[in-house]
Formats: structure tokens, sequence, C-alpha cells
């Protein structure tokens, strides 16, 4: 069907499962995990190493691919960003609809409604981006043809000199595992070491896909051009481990990924490995 264009005053209503079934609460992940947090505040600061805020006169434009509940969406505005956010769950539009209502009705925000599978060129209506953005998993429910392919089509979709900036779930995340050793449940490592890793989002079974840097490495060249490849959470379990920091923990695993966080080769070892790339 496409990508459409997400009006909440057009009334669809979310289903009770899957990701629409979650939307309510993850919208709510940024205050209620400091690692979630954690991992955004980091990730917002790499986005701005590569391409800065534009200027205040200057219309600049970034898509958030599988924007979910919208909260890089609000935090590209904030840094003065014209943002578009697309998704495939109504439930996560609604909510970033809601966390962004102002900048839609401006016209600094749109969302999009579509399958990743289905993004074509001119999708968005044929608007072209600076930045193209992406975190925690999105591109982890597309097989590798579909990743290489969306990958292909988003190059397309950036103006010269624009970057992306994309970040995947790897398979050896040394901080979970950890994390699940200490907790005696190997079990819990050896799933995210296979790979593939079945999971359930709200009722709804899903295979999520995990790829270390080697692994993007090898199924984008000649796709585009990568320029770097960073690590995000490197001594911190994600928030998906079940791992809740006490405050001063929070404050220690804080500063040391943020004096790691441009150490490339912890890519190896870190939760999310974030691509850094241009056309070719
Ligand atoms: C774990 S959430 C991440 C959301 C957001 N990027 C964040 O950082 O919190 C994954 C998102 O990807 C979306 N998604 C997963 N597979 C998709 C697909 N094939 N097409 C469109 N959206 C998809 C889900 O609806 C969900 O909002």
């Amino acid at each position: 069907m496409g990508y459409v264009r997400y009006r909440p005053e057009d009334g669809s209503s979310p289903t009770a499962t899957g990701w629409d079934g979650w939307a309510a609460d993850y919208a709510r992940l940024g205050e209620a995990s400091p690692v979630y947090a954690l991992s955004k505040e980091l990730l917002a600061t790499m986005v701005d190493e590569v391409v800065p805020p534009p200027a205040p006169a200057r219309e600049a434009w970034v898509l958030d691919f599988h924007c979910g509940a919208g909260d890089d969406l609000a935090r590209f505005l904030a840094r003065g960003w014209h943002a578009a956010g697309c998704d495939g769950s109504t439930g996560m539009l609604q909510a970033a609809a809601a966390r962004s209502a102002t900048d839609l009705r401006l016209g600094r925000a749109e969302l999009w409604q579509g399958a990743a599978e289905e993004i074509q060129a001119d999708s968005f209506g044929g608007r072209r981006f600076d930045l193209v953005f992406s975190t925690t998993g999105g591109f982890a429910y597309l097989d590798d043809d579909a990743f290489v392919a969306v990958h292909r089509v988003l190059a397309e979709m950036l103006t010269p000199g624009g970057a992306m900036v994309i970040a995947h779930l790897t398979p050896f995340c040394a901080a979970e595992s950890l994390y699940h050793l200490l907790r005696l449940s190997p079990r819990l490592v050896a799933k995210r070491w296979a790979g593939r890793v079945p999971i359930e989002v709200r009722g709804q079974p899903m295979e999520m896909r995990l790829r270390s840097s080697n692994e993007v490495r090898r199924l984008l060249a000649g796709v585009v051009r990568i320029e770097r490849m960073a690590p995000l959470l490197v001594w911190t379990p994600p928030f998906q481990s079940g791992f809740r920091p006490t405050a001063p923990v929070a404050v220690v695993l804080a500063a040391l990924e943020r004096m790691t966080v441009h150490a490339d080769r912890l890519a190896a070892i870190a939760d999310q490995v974030v691509c850094v790339a241009r056309p070719l």
C-alpha cells in the first residue's frame, strides 16, 4: 500500500497487541528508564557531531525511520530541525503525534505510516533529507534483503552533503551478557548471541535479527559509504535486559559511556553499533 500521511484527526484506532499495544508504555520509557534516556542522550550528541543542528533561518529536514513513540522526533524539533517520522504502528504514531502536536500543526513535523519493506524513493511526498536517522532496533525486524534495499532507498533520499546515522542492535553486548551471567541466566546470553531472537511484543510473536558491525559493513558494501561505526552503550546493559541501575550507579555508567563514545573499536561489544554513512 505504500506510505500515507498519518493524521491523528483521521481517527484510525490502534489494536491492543504488538507495537500498538506497547505504544502508551513505550512513550514513557524516557522517564521510566534512565538507561533508555542515556542511550538517547549519547546518540543525540553523536548526531550533532555528524550533522550539526541547522542554523535558525535554515529549513533542514531529518527523517526518523521507525520513529516509534516520537521521543527522538521531539528532540530533533527542539534542536531546530524540521522532522518527519515514519512507522508501521498506528499506536506509536498516535503517541508521536501527541508529543509533537504543535510542530505538526505548524508544518515543522510530519508523520507517515507504512511498512519499511514498501519504502520507495518518492515515499514522504518526494521530500529529501539532510539527515536520515534510526535507532533501537527498527532494522532488526527486516531480513537481509530488505535491510539492504531500505538502505539503498534511504540513501537516495539524502540531499547533497546529507548523512545517515543508523543504530543497529548487535548480537554480542558484553554488558548485557555479564548482567545475565551474574543473574545466573546463561540461556538469555546464548539467545542474543545466536543473532536471531524470537520475541513477543504484547502478544505478537516476532523475530529480531541482530547484526554485528562486520555484518552491517558486509551487507552495505556497494550500497553506501560507511564513515564510522561507533559504539552505543558499552558498559551499561540496555533497558530491554531489565537492568535498572540505582541513581549513583547510573551516574557512574553515564560518565563511562560519555568517555568511550568515540572509541569505535568498542562497537564490537556494544549494545548498538551506530553506522554513520553517506551515499556512494
Ligand atoms: C523498538 S521500536 C524503536 C522506536 C524508536 N526508534 C525508539 O528509539 O524508541 C521499533 C519500531 O519499529 C517499528 N517497526 C518494526 N518493524 C517495522 C516495519 N517492518 N515497518 C514499519 N515499522 C516497523 C515498530 O512499530 C516500532 O515502533
